[in-house]
């Protein structure tokens, strides 16, 4: 665990009494059939509270509404991303997810390597190959008339476009989707550990070939970056490879299952789309701001008070963006899925942080909808069989059976 997460006790002194839930987040968002009006449950408390068990056992505040979300998210100066994370801790490397575990200043440096790639014009350079990507998977199950969507689309899929935008070679697909699979469902840490290992292996010698000879004109930038004046070295490189890679895997692997399961409970929107899909991306926007998938967290940076609230250097700050995008307060019906809505969502984070790969993102979702919608009349839930999702960091399917007419 990273030295910024300070805080062990379930409730420091310095929390006040009445903020204090003794309760666990996670537990609160699996109970029942529909996580997104489980975990709206928060905007019944205050602003900011405190929670015993506020991720995976941690104590730490949780920020409840749109406005405390999205200015936490703003104000990098109390609320730090620095911190060595999820791959460090994986690997025992001091990898550090870059940009997104580094805090501004130097965070703009890496930021400005990445962002000329991943603007609305650049991305539409990978339509050809994401589309391919989805017609290939499609058609592995299509004569089926059934997939389950988790591991026939929604696992591959961000695989299969992480390569293309890496230049890594299509016939490692079998041992990125192994991967995956260990690195966000297995059960045995050991397992975890392992597949981080095998992709950082991976990540390190094509790290090295890329820097020999780039291969593209994003890998070209990243291998030959100057920060500061210098080259980039060998663990800044390493960490903007492997955020390329764990940015855009559950994000849209998760975000994905939820919007074909909505559209597969929704027949009538499907005939919609069907019908004009020039309506798609503004679906989009509403099915990201419905099916808001992340909740991510921050360190606070120094003591300071928070809408009146005492914070701590070092206390843990949980931001469950689907609170923000749930709030009734922004959006009126919060939870109806109407894609005649304009919606203001965070779904992409807000500031400083705010996701390098959203309209990659968004274009990958575009072009699934329009592939599965162009392919099959009709898209149910197969009879007999129950969906399973997970919650926790990322909302998730397990198991999403679908019958494709
Ligand atoms: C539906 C899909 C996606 C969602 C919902 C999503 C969501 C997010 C969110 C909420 C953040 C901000 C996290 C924070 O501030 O703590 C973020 C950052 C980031 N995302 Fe995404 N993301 C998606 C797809 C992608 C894809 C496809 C890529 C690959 C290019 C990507 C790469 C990144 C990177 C590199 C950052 C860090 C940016 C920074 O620190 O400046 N994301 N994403």
């Amino acid at each position: 665990m990273s030295a910024s997460f300070a805080t062990v006790e379930p409730v420091p002194a310095s929390v006040p009494r009445e903020l204090v839930r003794d309760a666990s987040f996670d537990r609160l968002t699996a109970a029942g059939d529909d996580p997104w009006r489980a975990v709206a449950a928060l905007h019944d408390e205050p602003p900011v509270i405190w929670m015993t068990d506020a991720s995976f056992g941690r104590p730490g505040w949780v920020l409840t509404r749109h406005d405390v979300i999205a200015e936490a998210f703003i104000d990098w100066e109390h609320f730090s991303s620095q911190r060595s994370g999820m791959v460090a801790d994986l690997l025992g490397e001091p990898v550090r997810l870059n940009p997104i575990e580094i805090d501004p200043p130097r965070h703009h440096a890496f930021r400005r390597v990445l962002n000329p790639f991943f603007t609305p014009a650049a991305v539409k350079d990978f339509d050809a190959p994401v589309r391919q990507c989805a017609r290939e998977l499609i058609a592995q199950f299509a004569g089926r008339g059934e997939c389950e969507f988790v591991d026939d689309f929604a696992v591959p899929f961000p695989s299969y476009v992480f390569l293309d935008l890496m230049g890594m070679p299509r016939d490692r697909l079998g041992d990125f989707i192994a991967w995956q699979n260990d690195l966000m469902r297995a059960t045995d840490p050991m397992q975890r550990v392992a597949a981080a290992r095998a992709i950082y292996a991976y990540l390190k010698q094509h790290m090295a070939a890329q820097q020999a000879n780039p291969t593209n004109a994003l890998l070209r930038a990243m291998v030959t970056a100057e920060i500061d004046g210098r080259p980039i070295d060998y663990y800044e490189l390493m960490g903007m490879f492997y955020v390329l890679y764990v940015g855009g895997l559950d994000t849209v692997y998760s975000t994905v299952g939820w919007i074909l399961h909505h559209l597969a409970t929704h027949p009538q929107l499907q005939s919609r789309l069907r019908a004009d899909p020039a309506a798609i991306p503004q679906a989009i926007e509403e099915f990201c701001r419905a099916f808001s998938v992340v909740v991510t967290h921050r360190s606070v940076a120094k003591d300071f008070t928070f809408h009146g609230v005492p914070m701590k250097q070092g206390d843990e700050v949980n931001l469950p963006i689907m609170l923000a995008n749930r709030d009734p307060a922004v959006h009126a019906d919060p939870h109806l899925v109407d894609i005649d809505r304009k919606p203001r969502h965070i779904t992409f984070g807000t500031g400083t942080h705010n996701c390098v790969g959203l309209h990659l993102a968004k274009r990958e979702l575009r072009i699934v909808l329009e592939e599965f919608l162009a392919t099959f009349p009709s898209i149910s839930l197969k009879p007999g069989e129950t969906p399973r999702y997970h919650t926790g960091r990322t909302f998730g399917f397990d198991y999403l059976p679908l019958v494709l007419g």
